[in-house]
């Protein structure tokens, strides 16, 4: 691994994606998932998940499925920085005018295109509303603050492309990667175990995005809405092996998936060291329903072996407390 870029980027902020079914994403977003619907157009809608005034924007004026993620700095001068080592190598920086920086409800913004065309933002000084966050459904609400509004999976053709440039010039810190069957990397920029993910694929795009509830309930509860709609559930309920989240996904109106997840590891920023994995993603369930039965066969030979090996997450408070795992 390349020496550490300085880490100036503190947590996913925002993300939009494209659509052409807007009434669906609103009764999707806020009857299944829980978000608050908080402004409205033809064109475009916006949700909250916390005291931010917006925090996903679906919009039918973009046709791509993700129209740009915001990545949150703590303060103009680490703005700055970002900018600084994207023209260093060579990338175009643009400064956002002021009326984009309104919609996006940021004091100051910044942004380029990575390697593959996704825009990006860089952003500081988000307005906090004190309209309480009123969920679309009875949920306890979502966990981010500093762990920011869950993470963001992309698919890429291009991973040798990708990953210097979100390691190296970005300096997002490297979790966990997988080099087989398919390759995986994870990067954490705060203490949640990834804020962003790519996966290797042959098409590019939006893989998911995962939001995380307060309680395991929320997510149950979820779960049991999601499978009274017919082909709704994309992955089962399954806890992951790096993560420790526990999760179902579903189909979003874009196409792309939204990860349902509760107790998602924290880590010890400084003492981690970036492994490779080779024991499958989910220690159980997952069953990815929009695979071929092949490829479902290979996922669950792997959970099988792990249950065969009494393999699970460190998730005894006890346990925790005399070993320092968090
Ligand atoms: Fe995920």
């Amino acid at each position: 691994m390349a020496d550490r870029a300085p880490l100036d980027i503190s947590s996913l902020g925002y993300v939009a994606v494209g659509t052409d079914r807007l009434a669906e994403w609103t009764d999707y977003a806020t009857g299944l998932i829980g978000l608050q619907r908080v402004d409205g157009s033809r064109v475009q809608t916006a949700f909250r998940m916390d005291d931010r005034k917006q925090r996903l924007v679906v919009s039918t004026e973009v046709s791509d499925d993700i129209a740009f993620i915001g990545w949150e700095v703590p303060s103009p001068d680490a703005l700055e920085r970002v900018a600084a080592r994207l023209d260093d190598a060579g990338i175009a920086v643009h400064a956002a005018p002021r009326a984009v920086c309104g919609q996006r409800f940021v004091g100051r913004m910044i942004w380029c295109h990575d390697p593959e065309g996704n825009r990006l933002e860089f952003f500081c000084e988000p307005e906090i509303t004190d309209d309480p966050f009123v969920p679309g459904r009875a949920i306890s609400g979502f966990k981010t603050g500093p762990f920011g509004m869950g993470h963001a999976v992309l698919k890429t053709p291009n991973v040798e492309a990708l990953v210097p440039f979100y390691r190296d010039i970005l300096g997002f810190r490297v979790s966990d990667y997988a080099l087989s069957p398919i390759p995986l990397f994870f990067f954490h920029v705060n203490e949640r175990h990834h804020s962003f993910a790519m996966v290797g694929t042959d098409v590019r795009g939006l893989h998911h995005l995962m939001l995380e509830y307060c309680s395991l309930d929320d997510v149950g509860q979820g779960y049991d809405l999601a499978q009274l709609e017919e082909g709704r559930i994309s992955q089962t309920l399954g806890r992951h092996t790096n993560d420790y989240m526990t999760s179902y996904y579903t189909h979003t109106p874009s196409g792309f998936f939204i990860e349902s997840g509760h107790g998602g590891r924290l880590i010890d920023m400084d003492a981690w060291e970036p492994h490779e994995t080779d024991c499958g993603p989910s220690f159980w369930g997952h069953e990815r329903l929009y695979l071929t039965d092949e490829q479902r066969d290979a996922f669950r030979d792997m959970r099988l072996a792990l249950a065969r090996d009494g393999k699970r997450a460190p998730d005894c408070p006890w346990l925790r407390s005399v070993t320092g795992s968090r």
